[in-house]
């Protein structure tokens, strides 16, 4: 049975969708601990009444030393052993020393149908640009930002009148289902590409 550690900053639905998930039968991985950068992270409740440990690690006393916060994370994640983690609306940008030290062995949610709109406000450019697709994305963690091979795509149709809070709404509703389908194969080795239509 494989370990996972999700990764959280917010809410962590994703990550409540990952635990439901792994609970379920059939699943080659099991949670081992939800991590977070900030204590205030609703997903942190969420995890403990679901039975998971959980690890706070403040990156503000770091100051920008992203290095010294990966390695505070890093003997966190010492107790849990996690072969596997999952980024799961964890908003901070992460050192090529800790990317590559988890090559292939971490993944993450993005909501783009990447390679478009990496980064930040995705559901605002896709309007912008026009997209009558939009969609989310999971893919494993490489040390560019948003980027690394993907493992899996949800397209969600862009309706007239959506607004970023609208279309958002939609694609999260896809991610619950791609990341754990994605997740779910990623535990037992198998790493291609799942690509959901709506
Ligand atoms: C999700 O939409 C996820 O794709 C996004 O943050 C949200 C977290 O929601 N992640 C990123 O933008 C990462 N670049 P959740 O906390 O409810 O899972």
């Amino acid at each position: 049975m494989k370990k996972v550690a999700v990764f959280i900053s917010g809410g962590g639905s994703n990550m409540v969708a990952l635990l439901e998930d792994m609970a379920r039968a059939g699943h080659a991985a099991a949670p081992a601990v939800v991590l977070s950068n900030t204590a205030e992270a609703g997903g942190l409740q969420k995890a403990a009444a679901m039975g998971v440990a959980t690890e706070v690690v403040d990156h503000r006393p770091f100051a920008g030393d992203r290095s010294a916060f990966e390695e505070a994370i890093s003997r966190a994640l010492v107790p849990h052993a996690p072969d596997i983690i999952c980024l799961a609306g964890f908003m901070r940008k992460l050192t090529a020393g800790f990317t590559d030290a988890w090559a292939g062995r971490m993944l993450n949610v993005h909501p783009s149908l990447l390679p478009k709109y990496k980064g930040l406000h995705t559901h605002a450019r896709a309007l912008e640009a026009g997209d009558s697709v939009h969609g989310c994305t999971v893919h494993e963690v490489t040390a560019a930002l948003d980027d690394g091979p993907i493992l899996g795509q949800a397209e969600v149709p862009v309706l007239d009148g959506d607004t970023p809070e609208t279309l958002a709404d939609r694609v999260l509703v896809q991610e619950h289902t791609l990341y754990p389908a994605v997740l779910r194969r990623f535990a037992a080795g198998d790493r291609r590409p799942l690509m959901l239509k709506t």
